[in-house]
């Protein structure tokens, strides 16, 4: 039978948990498969990229900072990927080389989880660098349409505005504005690296006055407790953990890969152990 033949590409990738997550895959589907850990040195990236994807993978994960550099050496792009400038993951089909990203649309179904989107409400996003932008474009494509950013540049968070469908409704607010008007969101996403370890006493705005049953989310999964949603925690909201958006992108990337359904059940709690 074939092995199926996956990796991640990044420097440096040596601490990723991604191995174990699709190993608890492959397990889960009966797939034979290897998933290898591929660190490459900026100044040999061509080289090394060109080497791997004619070594017979069938596909792989792309991490930091590689995920704009590799499109020129894909075929084709899924629209989403296209749109968001970024892809984390990459499938070999018919001889072809095939873009996606996994990132902002994993995040979302680990929201769905906690969450079902309803076209009324108000979230609110705290960034707009690159892992925004990929849960931006998942947000407005997967029914929430009330979607405000803030972000400390003002003009990236307009860029993140070309991200928009039609019907999508977004302000851009200041950290300052925000605070003002905490109380009207019913989800807050924080989508920046501030408060992960080792800063982990920095919380990236302060928590008041939080609406009634709100969802406080964050994308940073080190520490699983994050200072933001400690604070949250201790507001009344409801918390939502960085490290589900890591297994529900690879969940949707390995389905990619194998064609197969996979679930998360209690991995989530067996990821939490490793991570902490
Ligand atoms: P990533 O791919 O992890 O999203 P990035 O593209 O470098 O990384 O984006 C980092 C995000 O964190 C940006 O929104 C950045 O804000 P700016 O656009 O103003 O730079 C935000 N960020 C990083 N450090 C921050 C800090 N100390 N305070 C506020 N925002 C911060």
């Amino acid at each position: 039978m074939k092995i199926l033949k996956l990796g991640l590409i990044g420097h440096p990738v040596e601490q990723s948990l991604s191995p174990w997550i699709h190993t608890r895959f492959m397990e889960q589907t009966g797939i034979d498969g290897e998933y290898k850990l591929y660190p490459i040195e900026p100044d040999v990236f061509d080289k090394k990229i060109t080497a791997l994807m004619q070594s017979g993978i069938d596909g792989f994960n792309i991490t930091v900072p590689y995920k704009q550099r590799i499109i020129p050496f894909l075929d084709e792009l899924d629209p989403d990927a296209a749109k968001i400038g970024a892809v984390n993951t990459a499938v070999r089909k018919n001889g072809k080389w095939i873009g996606y990203n996994t990132d902002g649309s994993g995040y979302v179904r680990a929201l769905e989880q906690v969450i079902p989107p309803k076209e009324s409400l108000h979230v609110l996003m705290l960034g707009a660098g690159g892992a925004a932008r990929g849960i931006y474009r998942a947000l407005v494509t997967h029914g929430f349409r009330h979607v405000d950013i803030a972000n400390r540049t003002a003009s990236k968070a307009e860029e993140l505005l070309q991200l928009q469908e039609p019907e999508t409704i977004s302000e851009i607010l200041t950290f300052q504005e925000v605070q003002q008007q905490l109380a009207d969101y019913d989800v807050i996403i924080h989508t920046t690296s501030v408060g992960m370890s080792p800063n982990a006493a920095e919380q990236i705005i302060p928590l008041t006055n939080l609406k009634p049953g709100a969802v406080v989310s964050d994308i940073v999964y080190k520490p699983i407790e994050t200072q933001l949603l400690h604070t949250a925690k201790q507001q009344g909201a409801l918390i939502h953990h960085g490290h589900s958006m890591l297994l529900y992108q690879a969940q949707y990337a390995f389905e990619i890969w194998s064609g197969r359904q996979v679930v998360v059940g209690d991995l989530l709690n067996q990821l939490e152990q490793r991570v902490t």
